[in-house]
């Protein structure tokens, strides 16, 4: 009989306030088929999620999405990786107990012979605190806006956020991961 993979309902529902850092070492992979289910993990991925190797072997990598996360930056993502190109952002994930990481993530697509997507990477690192001190404030606006107005709200919000400060996206991300 085939196990039953973990999913999103099988998240921890109670949100706690508590931070797990990442160290300056650390290099979080994983490795997702073109569904975005978990094919691959390292080892520290398995220490900050909070699940073992088997367990996320399998499940779809909503499993550790963190209710603080806006729904624009997932779309984004996948609509760049789809599309053949690179993803850059700040992913604040969800640990088994509750608790909370911040990572700064890569992903991009895998290709066979032929140029066709057969599976997607990920790799993350630590992000300066300047940049989740920044990026956390610009989410919890996204993530109102997303309850009331839905994405049209948020992609509104980002785009008006993003002429303010005379940046693109790619720009921001890029300049806050330096420490600018
Ligand atoms: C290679 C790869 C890595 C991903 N890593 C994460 C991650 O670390 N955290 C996360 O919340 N979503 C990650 N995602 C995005 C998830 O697939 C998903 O879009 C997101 O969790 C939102 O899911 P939901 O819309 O079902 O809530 C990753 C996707 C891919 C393809």
């Amino acid at each position: 009989m085939t196990k039953t993979k973990l999913s999103k309902k099988d998240a921890p529902k109670n949100i706690l306030d508590k931070e797990k850092k990442l160290s300056n070492d650390d290099f979080i992979v994983s490795k997702t088929d073109t569904a975005g289910k978990i094919i691959y993990c390292n080892k520290i991925f398995t220490k900050m999620a909070g699940y073992s190797a088997s367990e996320l072997i399998g499940a779809n990598h909503n499993l550790i999405r963190h209710p603080d996360m806006p729904r624009i930056a997932f779309k984004l993502a996948w609509d760049l990786i789809q599309d053949k190109k690179e993803f850059f952002g700040f992913v604040k994930n969800l640990s088994s107990d509750g608790s909370y990481y911040w990572v700064f993530a890569y992903i991009t697509a895998d290709f066979d012979e032929n140029g066709r997507i057969i599976s997607y990477t990920s790799f993350r690192r630590k992000p300066p605190q300047s940049a989740i001190d920044a990026i956390a404030p610009v989410y919890k606006l996204l993530v109102n806006a997303e309850k009331t107005g839905g994405m049209n709200a948020s992609l509104e919000l980002l785009g008006n956020f993003l002429k303010e400060n005379n940046t693109t996206y790619e720009e921001l991300v890029i300049n806050l991961q330096r420490g600018a």
